[in-house]
């Protein structure tokens, strides 16, 4: 549903084809793989921190990853696989919101995997994102384009791939920006990329709790305003 939002938002996606357990025909890892092209991304549509996440290079890696990620969601996503960096960008506001300069992370692995995420040390994060700063600011204006887009309230991680436009990417010019996802309610940790933009930026992590506080009594303000009357 959020990358339906996102396409009439004009916001910039790789290519994707969902469906639901009940849709799933014999032929359908075929068409998908013919329309996407291998590798493919095949994830849980409702999930996170890698779980269920594929990347499928044969048609019966293909088949294996829709099993897998249909086992932690009815509905499940299958992408194109996009070669180029990630971009995380770190958005904080309810009417106005802001973003932090972007940085990027790099994945220890073949992709950003729940062991990379969580047991190993083989991912490590960059701030800023070493793409230039033009393209830090449209990371920026997309990110928080998307947040409204999504009626996003207090924080949200904004993801994207970055195809590098002055390179060529598989016969043809890099894309720039691709929305990967939203991440509503970013991770918390010690190593997690929302705080650490923010830190980076200048806003220590007591003053981002304080924000968040801020933003809340805010939005449930507003709340209680529109339904009084
Ligand atoms: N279409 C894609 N192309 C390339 N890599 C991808 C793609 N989709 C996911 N990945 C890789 O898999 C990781 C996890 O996928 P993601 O959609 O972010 O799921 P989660 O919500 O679990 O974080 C990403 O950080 C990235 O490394
Ligand atoms: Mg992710």
């Amino acid at each position: 549903m959020a990358k339906q939002v996102c396409t009439a938002a004009d916001i910039p996606q790789a290519r994707y084809r969902a469906f639901a357990e009940h849709e799933l025909t014999a032929g359908l890892a075929q068409d998908i793989a013919n329309d996407l092209g291998l590798p493919a991304f095949v994830k849980p549509a409702n999930m996170g921190s890698s779980i269920g996440v594929s990347k499928a290079s044969t048609i019966g890696e293909l088949r294996d990853a829709i099993d897998l990620a249909l086992s932690y969601d009815e509905m499940i996503v299958v992408e194109e696989a996009v070669v180029g960096k990630e971009i995380e960008v770190a958005v904080l506001g309810n009417t106005d919101p802001k973003a932090a300069t972007p940085g990027e992370i790099v994945p220890g692995d073949e992709f950003y995997s729940y062991e990379d995420k969580y047991l190993s040390s083989g991912s490590y994060a960059v701030i800023p994102a070493p793409i230039g700063e033009a393209a830090l600011s449209e990371a920026k204006e997309l990110a928080i384009a998307t947040f409204r887009a999504l009626r996003c309230d207090g924080l949200a991680r904004v993801d994207f791939f970055w195809e590098d436009p002055s390179t060529e990417i598989n016969g043809r010019p890099g894309r720039g920006f691709l929305l990967n996802e939203v991440n509503t309610m970013p991770g918390f940790t010690p190593i997690s990329m929302f705080p650490k933009m923010w830190i980076a930026d200048g806003v220590s992590y007591p003053e981002i709790i304080d924000r968040l506080v801020e933003l809340a009594f805010e939005r449930h303000g507003r709340r209680r305003h529109n339904t009084a009357h």
